[in-house]
């Protein structure tokens, strides 16, 4: 993701943390809904988040299932290896999987060989792993196509993907069907009415980021996308403008006052971007490409450039770090106390085992027995305590 990398680290030493130690995620990361009118660019702006190619994208409807993205991040030097011609297995640092070559790479420092440590896995094809985001991409056409045929129709069936990888936040991220009115295809007659129900079973959600996608060539006062997202989010709280197609705005008119807040209230404001164009799609422009034409088209307009540094897609990544950071702040205080609960209990428990300083080595056999015996009480003693309770 292109989020930065100091604070991936903290954040995902803090996740490792507090799973190890308090058993859950009680970082509770909210959930992140892109929604919007149909080929607004919302499978464009989170594909730019996530920095990677992976979503179907194009004119019309192409984004018929909801797909739900689980980021997962695992450690840079995990070390895997090479079992067979498709499978890679992760060792971490089991020495039975590892090979001499592995245990001499990670001795001398360098990382393993072979597979990229990037992948996805669908899970409705379990176990598999996808190194190409490519046929990430396929296999999103090719399981939307399964479920809700292949003329236009939509499923609230989601696609469940996750994207294992150094480089993201443990963070999940949800790519919607596009609002529309006129039903076409194999959609029916209600088609308006089943995409917001199916929208607004993500949205509704107390945790949920919304990112309200509004192309810039279409009037704010007709975003779809902002009038849902009151309804559910009605002071504006959770909900993230973003201001898509600004380099398709008609000449001599520009978006300046909706970006700078003074045309609609959201409290974590309109962050305005410029995705790939369709034919950028088709001659298959890479995205660092894009981000690079996105960052000149800011830098050199005459009315953007003065506010550049709060504009394009990497801004809308540090907005959403800074609501995530937030989210963590306020999580803090809480899961200190759980902490200090957890190291209290821990102590009475070395403490019940007796003064370490009175074992002498000769003595530590005796230690151990006691630490054995005390084990064994506790375990008859649940025992017992089960067939009390029936
Ligand atoms: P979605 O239907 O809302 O998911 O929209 P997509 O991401 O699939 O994009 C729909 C179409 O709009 C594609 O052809 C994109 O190339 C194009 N598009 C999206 N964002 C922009 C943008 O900022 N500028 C331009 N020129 N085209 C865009
Ligand atoms: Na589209
Ligand atoms: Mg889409």
């Amino acid at each position: 993701m292109t989020f930065d990398n100091h604070l991936l680290d903290v954040i995902n030493k803090l996740q490792d943390l507090v799973y190890n130690t308090i058993g859950n995620d009680s970082l509770d990361l909210p959930q992140i809904a892109v929604i919007g009118s149909q080929s607004s660019g919302k499978s464009s702006v989170l594909e730019n988040v996530v920095g990677k190619d992976f979503l179907p994208r194009g004119i019309g409807i192409v984004t018929r299932r909801p797909l739900i993205l689980q980021l997962v991040s695992i450690s840079e030097d995990s070390p895997l290896i090479y079992q067979n011609n498709h499978d890679y297995v992760e060792t971490a640092n089991n020495p039975e999987t590892m090979t001499l070559d592995d245990h001499l790479r990670k001795q001398s420092g360098a990382k393993p060989n072979g597979p990229p440590n990037e992948w996805g896995e669908f899970l409705h094809i379990p176990h598999k792993r996808f190194y190409n985001f490519q046929d990430i991409k396929r296999e999103i056409e090719n399981e939307t196509s399964r479920i809700a045929g292949k003329n236009k129709g939509i499923s609230k069936l989601p696609i469940n993907l996750k994207i294992y990888s150094p480089n993201v936040l443990n963070l999940t991220l949800v790519d919607l069907p596009g609002l529309t009115k006129v039903p076409i295809g194999d959609q029916p007659t209600d088609i308006e009415v089943q995409i917001k129900n199916l929208i607004t079973e993500y949205i509704s959600k107390p945790n949920c980021i919304i990112l309200a996608v509004s192309p810039a060539n279409v009037d704010l006062a007709n975003s779809e996308s902002l009038k849902l997202a009151r309804q559910f989010d009605p002071q504006g709280k959770r909900t993230i403008g973003v201001l898509s197609k600004l380099d398709l705005m008609d000449h001599g008119t520009n978006a300046f006052d909706i970006l700078s807040g003074k045309v609609y209230p959201l409290k974590l404001g309109f962050v305005g971007v410029v995705n790939r164009s369709q034919q950028d799609i088709m001659q298959n422009k890479s995205l660092d490409d894009s981000l690079r034409s996105e960052n000149d088209f800011f830098t050199s307009h005459p009315v953007y450039s003065k506010i550049s540094s709060k504009c394009g897609t990497q801004f809308l990544s540090k907005t959403l770090n800074n609501i995530l950071m937030n989210h963590i702040r306020e999580k803090l205080p809480d899961i200190k106390a759980k902490l200090n609960t957890l190291m209290g209990q821990t102590e009475q428990e070395l403490l019940s085992y007796g003064d370490p300083k009175q074992y002498s080595i000769a003595n530590r056999g005796n230690l151990i027995l006691k630490l054995i015996s005390k084990f064994a009480n506790n375990f008859t003693g649940s025992i017992e305590g089960d067939k009390i309770d029936n």
